[in-house]
Parts: C-alpha cells; structure tokens; sequence
C-alpha cells in the first residue's frame, strides 16, 4: 500500500508517517522547502513542493499513484488565522481542493484534517450531527473544506473527515497553549523567567495526545465506507487545570495575564462526544493527560539544558 501525507513535517504527519511506516505502507510526504529543519521520520520518501500549487501536486499524484491521500497540511493556529485570513483560505479551503481533486482522479482514498474549530461556542458536547458556526477564519477555512470533503463523497470519492480536538505532544508547535505552558514552567524553574505569560485562562478544551490521533485517522481510511467522525477524549479541562498538572496548585504566583494574547473572537468551552469513533472505529485514546502534560514537560526542559549548553560552550570560547 502506498499513503501520499501532506504536512509531513507538522506533529500530526510525523506520527501518522510512523505509523503507516510500522504497517508496511511506502510513504510519501509532502514537504515545503520552507519548512525544512524539521525532523522527519526516517524511511519515507519526500516529495518538496506546495499544497497550494495545483499542478505540480496533481502530477506528483499522478506518478505516485497512492492508494490513500492524508490532508493534514494547513495554516493552524487560530489567533493567527485573524491576521492573515487571505492565506489561511488560500491553503486550507484550495490546498485541501487540490487533494481531493487528485484523489478523484486517481482514485485513491482520501482524509481531511477537520477541526473541533469549526463548532464556534456551542453549549454541551458536540457531535457528528451538531451545527458549524465557527467563530474565527481558521474555523471557518475548515467548514468550507469540511462540506468540499461532503462533496467529493457525493461524487463517489472515498473521502472523510477527522473532526479533531485538541491534540497534543512534544512535536506540538511553540506557539500553542500547552507547550507555551511548559515551556513557560521549565523556564521558570530554571530561574531563567519570573512569569508565564498567556491568555484567556478560561478557555476550555477538550485535550488529547496526537499519536493516539492519528490512529484514529488510519482506522478511519480502512473502512468499507467513508464516514466523518469526532476524535476526542470525550473530557473538557481548562487552561487553569493544564496549570494545575504542569506546575501545581500555586501557579497563580507565576502566570501573567496578557491581554495581546486573547483572540478577537475567544472559543470559550468545547466539548466533545467521540462515542461514534468509539463504537464504529473501536478507537480509544490511550496516553492520559497527566502522562501527556509530564512528557511534554520533561522535553521542554531537556531542549533548555541543550540550549544552555550551547550558550556556555559560546560564551567559554569569546575572549
Ligand atoms: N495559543 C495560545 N497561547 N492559546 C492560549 C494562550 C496562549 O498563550 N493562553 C490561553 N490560550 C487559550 C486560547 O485562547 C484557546 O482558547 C486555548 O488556549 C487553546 O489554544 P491553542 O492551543 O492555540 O489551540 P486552539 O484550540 O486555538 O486550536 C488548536 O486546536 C484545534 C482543534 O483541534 C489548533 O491545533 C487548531 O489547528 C486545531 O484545529
């Protein structure tokens, strides 16, 4: 079997990349020129080039000929989505086009990264069945790619969405709330900062590990027919009980508000109901929380002690 996976080098397509790997796919993964520096996951093949650009993408489909097509390459970070909305359709709604597009043409099977973003602030657990009103152009970016994956489904292409919650590792980006979190706690411990600088402390999600995530997306493509599904713990914590696990109860003494850190527009509360995925998939996310927050922790403090080695090592040779 062969498995073409844009976003190769983001969190998400380096688990799924090893997973597939582990099953005996060969592996193709699209990586941007720009995004090298990034660890891939050794044994695939990578194919440089951009979502965006129709052509080239459509050839490489055409020469590779993957039986299944993972779309996880997208602008993601939701504050940022307010400030170039432009680009975040250009490659969330016409990057995800392109894939299926090429999965109609070449008949391989197809998975689109949806989001838990695209519910808006929605009382009570959301469903496969429950109402999209995002509240920010990211949310909105992944509605309008959501219903293109409805779409191509009603044309006969095996394509189905992951509608994923929060999900997390130490591959997980800097400038998402819980690596901001334990970095923030190493570096305070470290005695390198005095405070942890953040946002909306309300803000609730429903937080779960990424390599549990992506297996949830292989189940998914192994069906006989092609289905959207919830992916989520099925548990709501806030940002004030991620602080709880990684630093403990006092952290109020280390944590500053900052007010240029709240969106536009907050998504205050998600919470999910996953027991399709359960019940259809027999999928369940295996990595608790606790577990999740303390690796994650013990990384970020690793990579501090490798920087400051570094910097010791400099400082040693100036005169
Ligand atoms: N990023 C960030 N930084 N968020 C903060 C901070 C901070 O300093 N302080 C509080 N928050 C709050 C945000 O306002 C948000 O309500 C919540 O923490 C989570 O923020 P993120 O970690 O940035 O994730 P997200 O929920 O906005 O979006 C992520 O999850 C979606 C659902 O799976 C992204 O990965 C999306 O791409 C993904 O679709």
């Amino acid at each position: 079997m062969k498995a073409f996976v844009t976003g190769a080098s983001g969190q998400d397509g380096f688990y799924l990349c090893e997973l597939l790997l582990e099953k005996g796919y060969e592996v193709y993964g699209l990586v941007r020129r720009t995004s090298q520096g990034h660890e891939l996951p050794s044994g695939i093949e990578v194919v440089e080039g951009d979502l965006t650009e129709a052509a080239p993408l459509i050839k490489a489909i055409a020469t590779i000929r993957p039986d299944e097509i993972y779309n996880l390459a997208a602008l993601s970070h939701v504050g940022i989505s307010f400030e170039i909305p432009n680009e975040t359709f250009r490659v969330n709604v016409g990057g995800a086009i392109n894939c299926l597009e090429a999965a109609k043409r070449y008949g391989a099977k197809i998975y689109q990264a949806s989001s838990s973003e695209m519910f808006g602030n929605h009382e009570g657990p959301c469903d496969e069945t429950t109402p999209l009103n995002p509240v920010s152009p990211y949310g909105a970016s992944k509605v309008a790619a959501h219903h293109l994956v409805r779409q191509y489904r009603e044309q006969g292409v095996f394509a189905c969405a992951g509608i994923l919650f929060n999900h997390e590792s130490i591959r997980r980006g800097g400038d998402f709330v819980t690596q901001r979190v334990v970095n923030g706690v190493a570096r305070v411990r470290a005695g390198l900062d005095s405070k942890i600088l953040l946002g909306n402390l309300d803000a609730q999600r429903d937080w779960g590990h990424a390599k549990d995530y992506v297996r949830a997306m292989y189940l998914m493509m192994q069906r006989s027919v092609p289905e959207d599904y919830i992916i989520a713990t099925g548990r709501t914590r806030s940002v004030r009980d991620l602080l709880d696990v990684a630093w403990g109860p006092n952290w109020k003494s280390v944590v500053e508000v900052d007010k240029a850190l709240f969106r536009p527009v907050e998504l205050s509360t998600l919470r999910a109901n996953p027991s399709r995925a359960f019940n259809d998939l027999g999928w369940r996310p295996w990595i608790p929380f606790e577990s999740m927050i303390a690796s994650m922790l013990s990384a970020a403090r690793e990579k501090l002690s490798e920087q400051r080695e570094v910097n010791f090592g400099v400082s040693r040779l100036r005169p």
